[in-house]
C-alpha cells in the first residue's frame, strides 16, 4: 500500500483543490491531507472563511481523501511522515523546491496547479461583485 501525504488550508473548496487531491490519490492508495488549523493560519497571516472543523468535515467527505490530520506548524512534516509511514509527499508546484529536504524520508512530487482559480481569487471576485451590486442598488 502506497501512502501519500499533502498539506494545505483547503478553504472554499474549488476545482484546483479537487484536481490536486484526485491526482495525489492516483499516485498511491491512501491519501492523508494535513490541513492548517486556524491558529496556524493566523501565524501565516491567513484567515480561512470556514473554521478548521468544518474544513476537516468537508475534506473527509471528498472521495479521494482517506484521512485528515491537523497542521499546527511548519516543522511537523518529518514527524508526520514517520508517524503515518508515508511513501510519497505531494504539493502543488507553487511550492516547487520548498520541500526537497523531505526526500531523505520519502519521494517528493510537485503537481502543476490548476490555472485561473484559487481561494483568494474566489474571495476577491465575490467581494468585488458584492460591492458592484451594492453600488448599483444605490444608484
Ligand atoms: N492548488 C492547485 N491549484 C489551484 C489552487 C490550489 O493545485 N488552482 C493546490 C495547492 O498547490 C496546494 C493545495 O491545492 O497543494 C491546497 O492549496 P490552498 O493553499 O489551500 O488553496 P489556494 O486556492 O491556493 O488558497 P489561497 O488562494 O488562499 O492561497
Amino acid at each position: 500500500m502506497k501512502r501519500v501525504l499533502t498539506y494545505g488550508t483547503y478553504d472554499l473548496i474549488h476545482i484546483g483543490h479537487i484536481n490536486l487531491l484526485r491526482r495525489a490519490k492516483e499516485l498511491g492508495d491512501y491519501l492523508i491531507v494535513g490541513i492548517s488549523t486556524d491558529d496556524f493560519n493566523a501565524i501565516k497571516n491567513k484567515k480561512a472563511y470556514h473554521p478548521f472543523h468544518d474544513r476537516k468535515m468537508i475534506l473527509e467527505s471528498i472521495r479521494y481523501v482517506d484521512k485528515v490530520i491537523p497542521e499546527h506548524s511548519w516543522d511537523q512534516k518529518i514527524t508526520d511522515l514517520k508517524e503515518h509511514e508515508i511513501d510519497l509527499f505531494v504539493m502543488g508546484d507553487d511550492w516547487e523546491g520548498k520541500f526537497d529536504f523531505l526526500s531523505d524520508y520519502c519521494e517528493v512530487i510537485y503537481l502543476p496547479r490548476t490555472q485561473g482559480i484559487s481561494t483568494s481569487i474566489i474571495k476577491t471576485d465575490i467581494s468585488t461583485s458584492f460591492v458592484k451590486n451594492s453600488e448599483e442598488r444605490n444608484l
